[in-house]
């Protein structure tokens, strides 16, 4: 991908996470909706992957069809939220490896702490998707790439739902050659590191822990 942050402006996107921020929306609701978008979202995250062509029979007569150059992928998703866009991805790459780094947010410092990390072997050959649904203070996602590249990942993309330019611009700044998908860039942060106007604390309304 050539550009840094892609917005996906697709009106079923914008409606499906109008829906999500509303603080009305049940869990289950919440659960469905971020499964349909990550679909959504996926389509445009894998837009440039790379293509070849195989010999088929149609019913009709042979020809070179497209498909996809078997370019290794990996799903890295970003402990705990991360698992809701995960699942949707995965549903339409399911034969992508997975990952998981698992960080949690120190609410007093806002910094990430790790306590888990298990991804595929061969990273350094795959094209790797690290997802996770909220791009705030943008520390745990340039934790999470640090810790991806120093595994041998050099082929990153970042897919998040909503995004902060706090987060944008730390991420710019600490990996310039990560591309960002999103599907809302929001206003910015408030005192305790959360999305304004955003949608909550996106583990909570997913897993119902709130
Ligand atoms: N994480 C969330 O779940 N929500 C925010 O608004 C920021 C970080």
């Amino acid at each position: 991908m050539s550009e840094h942050l892609t917005v996906v402006t697709h009106p079923l996107v914008q409606h499906k996470l109008t829906l999500m921020r509303e603080k009305e929306t049940s869990t289950a609701v919440f659960r469905q909706l971020l499964r349909e978008i990550s679909q959504l979202l996926a389509y445009e995250v894998t837009r440039e992957l790379d293509m070849t062509t195989k010999h088929i029979e149609t019913p009709i007569q042979a020809m070179d069809a497209p498909v996809l150059a078997g370019k290794k992928l990996a799903l890295i998703s970003i402990l705990r939220a991360g698992n809701g866009l995960l699942d949707g991805v995965l549903e339409l790459i399911p034969l992508a490896r997975v990952g998981f780094v698992g960080l949690y947010r120190d609410e007093k410092t806002l910094q990430p702490v790790q306590y888990y990390f298990k991804v595929p072997t061969e990273l350094e050959d795959r094209l790797v998707i690290a997802v996770d649904p909220m791009l705030a203070t943008g520390n745990s996602s340039v934790a999470a790439i640090d810790l991806l590249k120093e595994a041998g990942a050099k082929n990153i993309r970042f897919l998040c739902l909503l995004a902060a330019p706090e987060g944008i611009a730390r991420m710019k700044e600490a990996h310039p050659d990560v591309p960002i998908v999103t599907a809302a860039v929001d206003e910015k942060l408030n005192e305790h590191g959360y999305i304004v106007p955003g949608l909550g604390d996106a583990g909570d309304r997913m897993f119902g822990t709130k």
